[in-house]
C-alpha cells in the first residue's frame, strides 16, 4: 500500500477551500432527476449532460475532485476527449462510486444495506488504471419508529469499512458516505443521536479493518431536523449540532469531512457549510468541505432541460453554486452572492462559454442568466 500517495490524495480533496463534486447518479438516478424535467432518459442525453458539467469553464477553481460512475468514466466528449482526461486537465481529481446500490435488507422492513462488495477488488484495479485515484461508498440509514436498528447500523458500516480497506489496498483514497437520511417528522435531536451512533460504529469498523484513517475522507450528512419536522432549527444551530456531533466521532487523524447534500437547497447547504466554518474553523481538527451532487447541480439541470443552446447558461449556474461553496468553506458565503435576475441566453444566441469571469477577477459571482 503506497501510504504517502493515499495521504496526498486525501489532502489534495479538502485543500484550501475547494470541494468535490458528486455527478455520480446511477442511470436510475439520472433518469429520474432527467424524467422531471421531461428531458430524454437515454445514454446520449447523460453523456451530453455530463459533457456540460466536465467542460465547465473554471470549474477546477473551486471542485477539487469529482465523483464519476461506471458509465461516466468510460464516457468521451464529442470529440472524443475521455471525461477522465477533460477534468485532470482542469486540474481536478477523478474519482468513482463503487457501490452498486442500496438494496432492501432481508428482515429489516424498512432498512437498506449497500452492496457492491462481490468483485470489488478487480473493479478498483480497471478504475485505477482508467485514471480514478479516490472512490466513494454511500450507506443510507433511515429514521423512523424502531429505525434504525443495531442491525441495520452493523451491516452497513461493516460494508464500508470493507470497501475502504479495499481501496486503499488499490490505491484509491476512500470517501466514506453514511448517510442518515433527511426524510421524516424526526426532530434535529434525533438525527443527532443517530448520526452520532452511526459514526461510531462507523470508525470502529474502520479501526477493526486497519483502515487508514490519514488516507481517507469522511461524507457524513449534516445533523438536521427532519424534512416534515414542524420545528426547523436555525443555521447557526444546526452548524452548532453537526460539529458537535462531529467532534464526539470523528478522530483527529482524519484530513477532512466533506458534507453531502441530502436534498437541501442549495442555498441552504451553503449557509449551513458556512456557519460551521464561521463558528469553528480555527478549532477544527479536520478540514470542513462539500461533496455536493443536488446543492451544485440542481439549477444547472434545470435551465439545461437537455438544450444545447442553454449550455453555456446551465455551465454559468453550476459555477456559480461551486463558487459559492468556496466561499462558505471560508466563511465568507453570504445570502447576496445569489442572484435572482437570471435569464437564460438566447437560442443560437452567443455563447458565453470560456469568457466567465472568475471570482479571483472580479470579487463577484459570474452573471447568470436563467429563462
Ligand atoms: P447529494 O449532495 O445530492 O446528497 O449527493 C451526494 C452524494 O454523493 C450522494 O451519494
Amino acid at each position: 500500500m503506497n501510504t504517502k500517495a493515499l495521504i496526498d490524495t486525501a489532502a489534495a480533496l479538502v485543500a484550501g477551500d475547494k470541494g468535490l463534486l458528486a455527478m455520480d447518479e446511477s442511470n436510475p438516478t439520472c433518469n429520474k432527476r432527467f424524467a422531471r424535467l421531461e428531458i430524454p432518459q437515454t445514454v446520449e442525453a447523460r453523456r451530453a449532460y455530463r459533457e456540460l458539467i466536465v467542460t465547465t469553464p473554471g470549474l477546477g477553481q473551486c471542485i477539487s475532485g469529482a465523483i464519476l460512475y461506471d458509465e461516466t468514466i468510460r464516457q468521451q466528449k464529442k470529440d472524443g476527449t475521455l471525461f477522465v482526461k477533460v477534468i485532470t486537465d482542469a486540474g481536478i481529481i477523478p474519482g468513482i462510486k463503487v457501490d452498486t446500490g442500496a438494496k432492501d435488507l432481508a428482515g429489516f422492513p424498512g432498512e437498506k444495506v449497500t452492496e457492491g462488495l462481490d468483485g470489488l477488488v478487480a473493479r478498483v484495479q480497471e478504475y485505477s488504471r482508467m485514471g480514478a485515484r479516490f472512490a466513494k461508498w454511500r450507506a443510507v440509514i433511515a429514521i423512523g419508529a424502531g429505525i434504525p436498528t443495531p442491525g441495520c447500523i452493523d451491516a452497513n458500516v461493516h460494508a464500508l469499512a470493507r470497501y475502504a480497506a479495499i481501496c486503499q489496498q488499490a490505491g484509491l483514497v476512500p470517501i466514506v458516505e453514511p448517510e442518515v437520511l433527511m426524510d421524516g417528522a424526526h426532530d434535529l435531536q434525533r438525527c443527532f443521536e443517530v448520526t452520532e451512533q452511526v459514526l461510531r460504529a462507523v470508525f470502529n469498523q474502520l479501526n477493526a479493518q486497519r483502515v487508514m484513517l490519514e488516507g481517507m475522507i469522511l461524507k457524513p450528512n449534516m445533523v438536521l431536523p427532519g424534512l416534515t419536522c414542524p420545528k426547523q432549527e436555525t443555521v447557526d444551530e444546526v452548524a452548532d449540532a453537526t460539529v458537535r456531533c462531529l467532534l464526539r466521532t470523528v478522530p483527529a487523524a482524519v484530513p477532512g469531512i466533506a458534507f453531502l447534500s441530502g436534498g437541501q437547497a442549495g442555498e441552504l447547504a451553503s449557509a449551513r457549510l458556512n456557519a460551521m466554518n464561521v463558528r469553528f474553523k480555527s478549532r477544527l481538527p479536520w478540514a470542513v468541505a462539500f461533496s455536493f451532487a443536488r446543492a451544485i447541480q440542481q439549477p444547472a439541470l434545470e435551465i439545461w432541460q437537455g438544450e444545447e443552446a442553454h449550455v453555456s447558461a446551465a455551465q454559468q449556474a453550476l459555477y456559480h453554486r461551486a463558487w459559492c461553496n468556496t466561499a462558505a468553506r471560508r466563511g465568507e458565503y453570504k445570502i447576496a452572492m445569489e442572484r435572482t435576475d437570471r435569464a437564460i441566453a438566447p437560442r443560437g444566441g452567443s455563447s458565453t462559454q470560456g469568457s466567465i469571469s472568475t471570482p479571483m477577477e472580479t470579487g463577484h459571482a459570474p452573471e447568470i442568466r436563467r429563462r
